[in-house]
């Protein structure tokens, strides 16, 4: 019997020191304490084969085994708790002395992005609204609404990109495609401005590019007149260039608008004494405008006898450009980092 119980000592030892986990220790226990298979329970049972004399003795050693065994497993119980704990907490720990990696550098908005928010906040505030629209568009909305002729030069080849294989569908020359549309799909009075991509068959130069962007408006209502139109753009103009600027309208043509005019503030670069960016004129065009023609209104489904109202178009990169003085439009679909980088 002695040596049996030294035998399932040693071994108890062995396989306690030998466990690296609380799993492990399961397993131990379940060896040596399962009441039902223990090793413990074997010896109990076994004593019911001994002697009556010797019974006492040995139920007494196997009782000191036991509670021997017990204090050494729960010892190791709490070494191994401490440890699986300190485990976690390593792996969850922040080293708060750790030198601060270099930050990812967070994206800005385009320098055009930046000017057409701030007409949007403009325009809102004096109750216009803002329609988005396609920028593949059918001749229909981009020429013919327009009251452009199909003969019209402004159709030809080299001014528009036209869709292979798709008669009739052209990328939009101007935000003016939009006018139309929004004409049908709401009732006047309405105030709207229609921002957005527009493109050009361009020979590049520093002054065109293929691609670029206008901010195109509207007002239509009873009584609408030349003069509420230049009181919005007047604000427009001080509003991007500051309380004093001065706003010269000209005549010019358009087919969708009669009449027409070409919208110039006074150049702030020069005090309008004539520079570079002026041409030397005093003046900087930055907006076409009139009084939407009467067909362009009743394509629109929209009495032209009891309405009326005028129509503008921002070239918004012209804008940009005058803001920030850069000196080249092909900056703004270059992707160069060095100049996104300075907005
Ligand atoms: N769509 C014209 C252009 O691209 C601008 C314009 C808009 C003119 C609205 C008059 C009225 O040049």
């Amino acid at each position: 019997m002695e040596d049996v119980i030294s035998q399932i000592k040693e071994k108890f030892k062995s396989q306690l020191f030998g466990a690296q986990n609380l799993k492990e220790l399961e397993v131990v226990e379940q060896i040596y304490f399962s009441r039902k298979s223990g090793k413990i329970t074997e010896l109990m049972q076994g004593l019911k084969d001994v002697p009556d004399e010797q019974k006492k003795a040995k139920g007494q050693l196997i009782n000191e085994l036991k509670d021997e065994m017990l204090q050494q497993f729960e010892m190791k119980r709490s070494d191994l708790k401490k440890k699986e704990y300190k485990e976690t907490v390593e792996a969850e720990r922040i080293d708060v002395t750790q030198p601060n990696l270099p930050a990812h550098k967070s994206g800005h908005l385009h320098p055009i992005t930046i000017v057409q928010n701030q007409l949007e906040d403009l325009f809102t505030s004096m109750g216009f609204q803002i329609e988005d629209g396609p920028e593949l568009e059918s001749e229909y909305y981009n020429f013919t609404a327009l009251n452009i002729p199909e003969s019209h030069p402004a159709r030809d080849m080299q001014d528009t990109f036209y869709i292979k294989n798709h008669p009739g569908w052209v990328m939009r020359t101007h935000t003016s495609s939009m006018q139309v549309r929004t004409m049908q799909d709401n009732k006047p009075p309405m105030k709207v401005i229609m921002p957005g991509r527009c493109y050009r068959n361009e020979a590049t130069d520093a002054r065109h590019e293929h691609t670029f962007f206008q901010l195109e408006g509207f007002v239509i209502d009873e009584k609408i007149s030349l003069a509420n139109m230049k009181g919005i753009l007047e604000l427009v103009a001080k509003n991007l260039y500051g309380p004093d600027t001065r706003v010269r309208l000209r005549p010019k043509f358009y087919p969708f608008v009669e009449p027409g005019v070409n919208g110039e503030v006074a150049c702030f670069l020069c005090k309008s004494k004539g520079c570079r960016v002026c041409k030397h004129t005093g003046w900087l065009e930055i907006f076409g405008a009139g009084m939407i023609h009467p067909n362009v209104l009743e394509a629109g489904a929209i009495d032209s006898k009891k309405y009326q109202g005028f129509a503008f178009g921002f070239g918004l990169d012209r804008l940009v450009m005058l803001k920030y003085g850069v000196e080249d439009i092909r900056h703004f679909q270059g992707g160069d980092i060095r100049f996104l980088t300075q907005f």
